[in-house]
């Protein structure tokens, strides 16, 4: 099963073995399932908006496959670059518990040279819920690369919804024709990314339900349904800088969870999904089968008789259908000069404090309203700055400089001056400068962290390795004051909030998981720019591995430790066959030993 690359249709191969495997898998814990997926990252051409284009796919398909996982099984991804670039795929919203190592951001992980492959290999620890993975360096998601991570609930843990009849993957996001290489190129010039072609749907373009402003020949995306049935849809916005207005005509969304929280379920006739966020809704196909109907994901707070193009348009399609969509799109929200509707419906969504998670005790259990916080950073997002000549984005007036060297390494090897600990709990009144200023996060420590948005338009932040309560948001500078306004109760915990413009929003985050995570924000074009920074997280009292996993075996090396890395043969001239054929042929004894014990006792 974990034979040779496979470069037809990417194939996902589930192999639960579970003594066996453990002896060939390091780091996993063993006892858990471990399920094994191969990715062939390379280009392939697609014409999504009807023009062709060279866009990122994974083992062929774009988007990539849905890993479906559960609860705590160890996940192992042999990712092959076959791309012309050097390559990290990153797994957004995956806790990677005590093991930062497989977080697939440059602060962690050399990048997979060209020709090489790498294997990730990570448990998904204590949760549940519908993420995504993407190509996390310089811009390669503006061309795809991305697919689903959805973790199912181990079946002793009750959902608190009925078992839905289906379960549907929606990736959404904003486009352009141009390559992720030319994007880059403008960025590099200091120009914006101006507006974008189109917005697709599952990778595929427009319906064409306006011949004007359709062109004809473009491939769409259907859904199919049976009447009277409920699905669950997981909706990812993977784009690049819009946030979209999501509606599906004449159906209401119940939303239902949000990157793993189980929220309150409370219907709405759209929902705003901003950059990087990903939500699941349970759709009832009540109405009658008159029609097909709209599925629709358009752009927000932008002058939409000028953005008409930026809207996506699938269709969802009844088996008893007596005929097409139809007339205009249901409408976008009202609410040009209305800047709260968005705002106010961001909290609306909370959690549903009595629903189980991925463990029994409620997930309300955490009390996360009544633990003193420890540490408080007051992040700013400002317009683009001009440092050094070059046009750069900032966060607190630092614009981050990746090292040569990933600062988790630099620490494993004692690497000093690569990176500073010293970034600033609040903004300083100084010039905005480079650096490679990192977090002094506290193990165990209660962080609250305020996105404040000085900028004209709505950013996403992000934080990898953990989920933090989103306790408050709202218009105007925060202040101490503000934390009377938070919702200490059933606040929700994700891992990518908006920052509306000239707004902030608070977020309280547990430092429990000792790595180096990194703190983005999810819009391509500023986070290429330079905003981010990594929390840095150590427990002074333990070098045992209890609360960090070691090193991996196959990790690489690059920067001031590149003399380390052995070369790996490209790949095509690999001579690893018989490697492969062991471990191929160990899999298949350890699946029939498992199988007749616990398949067929
Ligand atoms: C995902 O896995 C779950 C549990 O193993 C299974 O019930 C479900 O049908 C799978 N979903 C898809 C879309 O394959
Ligand atoms: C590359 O893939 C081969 C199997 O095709 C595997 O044996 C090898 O361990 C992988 N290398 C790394 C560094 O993950
Ligand atoms: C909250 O979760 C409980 C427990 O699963 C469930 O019974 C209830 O319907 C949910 N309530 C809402 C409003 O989502
Ligand atoms: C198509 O879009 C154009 C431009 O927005 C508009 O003038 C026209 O009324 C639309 N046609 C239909 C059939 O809605
Ligand atoms: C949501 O809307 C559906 C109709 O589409 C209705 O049956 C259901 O009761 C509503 N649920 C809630 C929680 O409002
Ligand atoms: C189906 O719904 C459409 C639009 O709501 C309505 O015009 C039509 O009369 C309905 N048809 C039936 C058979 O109920
Ligand atoms: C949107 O753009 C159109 C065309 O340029 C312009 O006429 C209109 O005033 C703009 N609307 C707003 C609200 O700015
Ligand atoms: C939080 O801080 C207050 C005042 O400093 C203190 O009285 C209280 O015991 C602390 N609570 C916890 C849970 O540590
Ligand atoms: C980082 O924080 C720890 C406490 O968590 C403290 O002991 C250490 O001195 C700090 N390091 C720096 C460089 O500020
Ligand atoms: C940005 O900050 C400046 C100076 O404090 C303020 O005048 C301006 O209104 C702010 N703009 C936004 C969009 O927050
Ligand atoms: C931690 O794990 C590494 C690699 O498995 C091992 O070499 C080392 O001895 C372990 N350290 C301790 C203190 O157990």
């Amino acid at each position: 099963m974990l034979g040779r690359w496979r470069s037809s249709a990417g194939w996902v191969a589930v192999a639960v073995a579970v003594v066996c495997a453990a002896t060939l898998v390091g780091p996993c814990s063993a006892g858990d399932p471990f399920a094994y997926f191969d990715f062939d990252v390379s280009y392939i051409t697609a014409s999504p908006l009807g023009v062709p284009q060279q866009v990122i796919a994974i083992s062929k398909q774009f988007p990539g496959p849905v890993m479906n996982v559960t609860t705590n099984w160890n996940v192992v991804v042999n990712v092959l670059n076959s791309l012309d670039e050097p390559l990290l795929l990153t797994w957004d919203g995956i806790q990677h518990r005590k093991n930062c190592w497989q977080d697939g951001v440059l602060g962690t992980n050399c990048p997979i040279p060209q020709g090489w492959n790498w294997t990730y290999q990570f448990q998904v620890k204590d949760q549940i819920g519908s993420f995504f993975y993407f190509p996390s360096l310089g811009l390669q998601r503006a061309a795809g690369g991305f697919g689903g991570i959805t973790v199912n609930n181990r079946e002793v843990i009750a959902v608190p919804f009925g078992n839905p009849d289906g379960d549907i993957t929606l990736f959404t996001g904003d486009w352009y024709i141009k390559s992720h290489k030319d994007l880059r190129k403008a960025l590099d010039e200091g120009k914006d990314l101006g507006m974008p072609d189109g917005v697709l749907m599952n990778g595929k373009g427009p319906y064409r339900y306006n011949t004007t402003l359709v062109p004809d020949g473009i491939d769409y995306e259907t859904i199919n349904v049976e009447p009277g049935k409920t699905y669950r849809f997981r909706v990812h916005n993977v784009g690049i800088s819009t946030s979209l207005n999501f509606r599906i005509q004449n159906h209401n969304l119940l939303l239902a969870e949000t990157e793993g929280t189980y929220t309150v379920q409370q219907n709405y006739t759209n929902l705003d999904i901003h950059v990087g966020q990903s939500y699941s809704f349970l759709i009832t196909m009540d109405q009658n089968a008159s029609s097909d109907y709209y599925i629709v994901a358009s752009a927000r707070f932008v002058n939409e008789s000028l953005w008409t193009r930026v809207t996506g348009v699938a269709i969802l399609h009844y088996s008893n259908s007596k005929g097409k969509a139809a007339g205009p799109l249901p409408d976008p929200p009202n609410d040009f000069y209305d800047k709260t509707f968005s705002m106010n419906q961001a909290r609306s969504i909370r959690t549903n404090v009595s629903a189980g998670a991925a463990r029994p005790n409620p997930q309300g259990s955490f009390r996360y309203g009544s633990i003193n916080v420890t540490q408080v950073y007051v992040l700013r997002n400002m317009p683009p700055v001009i440092i050094n000549g070059k046009r750069r984005t900032v966060l607190s007036g630092i614009s981050y400089s990746p090292p040569a060297t990933p600062l988790r390494l630099a620490d494993e090897f004692d690497k000093q001056g690569v990176y500073t600990l010293d970034f600033p709990t609040r903004p300083l009144d100084r010039p905005p400068r480079l650096g490679t200023s990192v977090i002094n996060g506290t193990y165990r420590g209660f962080m609250e962290i305020i996105f404040q948005n000085n900028d004209t338009t709505v950013q996403t932040y992000h934080m990898d390795g953990y989920a933090f309560f989103v306790v408050g948001m709202d218009y105007g500078e925060w202040t101490e004051n503000s934390r009377g306004t938070y919702n200490k109760w059933d606040g929700v915990s994700r891992c990518t909030t908006q920052v509306f413009p000239g707004a902030w929003t608070a977020v309280l985050v547990s430092l429990d998981s000792v790595g180096f995570w990194n703190v983005r924000v999810e819009n391509l074009d500023t986070w290429y720019l330079g905003q981010e920074v990594y929390v840095r997280v150590v427990n002074p009292e333990d070098n045992s591995n209890k609360t960090e996993l070691p090193m991996p075996d196959n990790v690489l090396y690059c920067g001031l430790l590149k003399d380390k890395q052995k070369q790996q043969t490209p790949h095509g001239s690999q001579g690893s066959s018989s490697f492969t054929t062991y471990v191929g042929a160990m899999l298949l004894t350890c699946m029939m030993i498992f199988a007749s014990i616990v398949i067929f006792p």
